[in-house]
């Protein structure tokens, strides 16, 4: 059997006195949306960081293809497939599209020495990804400031692509979004998972959770308290996991 994408075993994470995460595991597997929920201060971005290189763990490990990793940065994450796409977004405004995409690795020609920006084969890539991810955004040339915020996540996915990513992660997409746009956004997520890479998608909107989630798993109190396959469950029994009213978790409370 080939392994899992990613497999997270006993991560924990600790500030100082505060246990943020505790002995997490967690497989991803490629073509799969996998939602995280619980409520604010549950771990789930502390997690996230983590898979991302941006926080080290504290204990436990993570496998990639099977083979532990150990990033010291995001960069590291990056070069493993992993992607990151976080609330804010962290696009220039004023720059284009095609700009945003590359920000930072640009493609470049020398002449006589002289770095020239390849600005056609920049823009023919960004119009195939723009393209694949059927975002109906015409004109890689425009400013970002002038998108919505649908748009604006279909840049950031672009740019994700545009790394090679294996793994998006995205932190609340939807959250700022109108309806419209919101349905976009799952299509794309979906589309994401449909060619073969995987989605960690934050959400704590449940409709949006149930329409585009492979698999469920709810954090509480830095613990990943249950898992489910969104086929066998349903919102109020993952509510009943969020709010920590369900039975199991009042039984794993006790004990600890
Ligand atoms: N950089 C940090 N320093 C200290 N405590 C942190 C830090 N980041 C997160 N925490 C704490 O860790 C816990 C989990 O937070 P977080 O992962 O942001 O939860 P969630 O994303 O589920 O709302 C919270 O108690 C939060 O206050
Ligand atoms: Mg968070």
């Amino acid at each position: 059997m080939t392994p899992p994408l990613i497999e997270a075993r006993q991560i924990s994470k600790r500030f100082g006195a505060l246990t943020a995460l505790n002995a997490v595991d967690l497989t991803i597997r490629s073509g799969e949306v996998l939602a995280l929920l619980g409520d604010n201060g549950a771990g789930k971005s502390t997690f996230i960081k983590v898979l991302s290189g941006a926080h080290p763990a504290s204990d436990g490990e993570i496998l990639v293809d099977g083979r532990p990793v150990h990033f010291a940065s995001p960069q590291d994450a990056a070069e493993a497939g992993i992607a990151t796409i976080f609330q804010e977004l962290a696009l220039s405004e004023n720059l284009s599209i095609a700009e945003n995409v590359f920000l930072g690795r640009e493609m470049t020609r020398n002449v006589l020495g002289v770095p020239f920006l390849k600005r056609r084969a920049m823009k023919r890539q960004v119009t195939g990804l723009l393209d694949e991810l059927d975002a109906h955004i015409s004109d890689p040339e425009a400013p970002v400031g002038s998108l919505s915020g649908g748009q604006r996540q279909a840049v950031a996915i672009c740019r994700a692509l545009n790394l090679d990513a294996r793994l998006v992660i995205m932190d609340e997409p939807t959250a700022a979004l109108a309806v419209a746009e919101t349905r976009k956004v799952l299509q794309l997520v979906r589309r994401l998972a449909d060619s073969g890479r995987a989605v960690i998608l934050i959400s704590h909107n449940m409709h949006d959770v149930f329409e585009v989630a492979d698999r469920i798993a709810v954090f509480r109190r830095g613990r990943k308290i249950a898992e489910r396959e969104r086929r066998a469950t349903d919102p109020e029994e993952i509510v009943s996991f969020i709010t920590g009213a369900h039975p199991d978790v009042r039984a794993l409370e006790m004990q600890s």
